[in-house]
């Protein structure tokens, strides 16, 4: 396909959201939710779970998918290509990439990539979609067999129950949460890290509809907040001789300058 018809524009913000969670913990329902609005969406569906979209039309082979994506170039449109396989995958994020201004969905990347290294067409969606206007859904069962740029460049990482200790250790550490906090997920449970300046945290359950940020509470019991021995002043150290608010420090040119005066 021809070049994108958006400019590229580096002012946007990413949107790629990294969602995890065994089978059955609501990754593709919530999905489907957020993108139920979304006017341009393209997904790679190898397990055939995206075909109640209303007005998806569901491709088998790339050369149909890509003929029909040509046909859409500037228009909505809505397309999934029901195909598993690396080949399969790879096509569809360059096909993203090309087709630009989209959202754009990759069902179980632990299938179709590596831990080392992201696939070509994958790694530049990643990188280089945000200038797009590409957003980026990703789900895995093994986050812990995952690419890990993918991990990397998730603007927000979402998780819901992980049957496996390996998964939940990986990805504990990633999302900066104590692994506790994920050992406690019920189904339709999630834990959401938002990779913000904030670095907000955010729990609750899709079936119920709760959702609570605990960023402060994560934050006021992590273990660097408490006072650390080595960082109290030491007893010898002398006081200032009045309580007034110290004077900046003064950088070797201002020195100078008052050395000269
Ligand atoms: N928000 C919700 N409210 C009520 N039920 C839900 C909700 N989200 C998911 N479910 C239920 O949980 C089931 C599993 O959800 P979903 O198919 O999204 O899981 P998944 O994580 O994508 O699983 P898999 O990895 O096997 O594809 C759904 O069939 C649905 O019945
Ligand atoms: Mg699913």
């Amino acid at each position: 396909m021809s070049s994108a018809f958006i400019r590229s524009d580096t002012s946007r913000r990413a949107d790629i959201r990294y969602c995890c969670g065994s089978t059955g913990a609501g990754k593709s329902s919530y999905i489907k939710a957020d993108v139920a609005a979304d006017k341009r969406l393209l997904v790679f569906d190898p397990d055939d779970e995206y075909g109640d979209i209303p007005g998806i039309v569901s491709f088998h082979d790339g050369p149909a998918l890509l003929a029909a994506l040509k046909e859409h170039k500037t228009k909505p449109f809505k397309a999934r290509l029901v195909q598993g396989g690396q080949a399969a995958f790879e096509l569809c994020n360059s096909l993203a990439f090309a087709w630009t201004n989209c959202s754009y969905i990759a069902e179980e990347i632990a299938d179709v990539t590596r831990v080392g290294k992201a696939p070509q067409h994958w790694g530049q969606l990643l990188r280089r979609g945000r200038k797009r206007a590409i957003k980026i859904y990703m789900t895995t069962q093994r986050p812990s067999e995952a690419d890990k740029t993918a991990l990397t460049q998730a603007s927000i990482v979402r998780t819901g129950l992980l049957g496996r200790h390996a998964d939940r250790e990986a990805l504990a550490r990633d999302m900066d949460i104590p692994i506790a906090l994920m050992e406690k997920l019920r189904p339709l449970d999630f834990i959401e890290a938002h990779r913000d300046a904030q670095r907000r945290v955010f729990v609750g359950n899709a079936a119920d509809g709760t959702r609570e940020e605990i960023t402060a509470r994560l934050r006021d019991n992590a273990p660097e907040a408490e006072p650390k021995p080595a960082q109290k002043a030491p007893v010898t150290a002398k006081k200032p001789a009045n309580n007034s608010v110290k004077a900046p420090r003064r950088n070797a040119a201002q020195k100078a300058g008052t050395l000269k005066a």
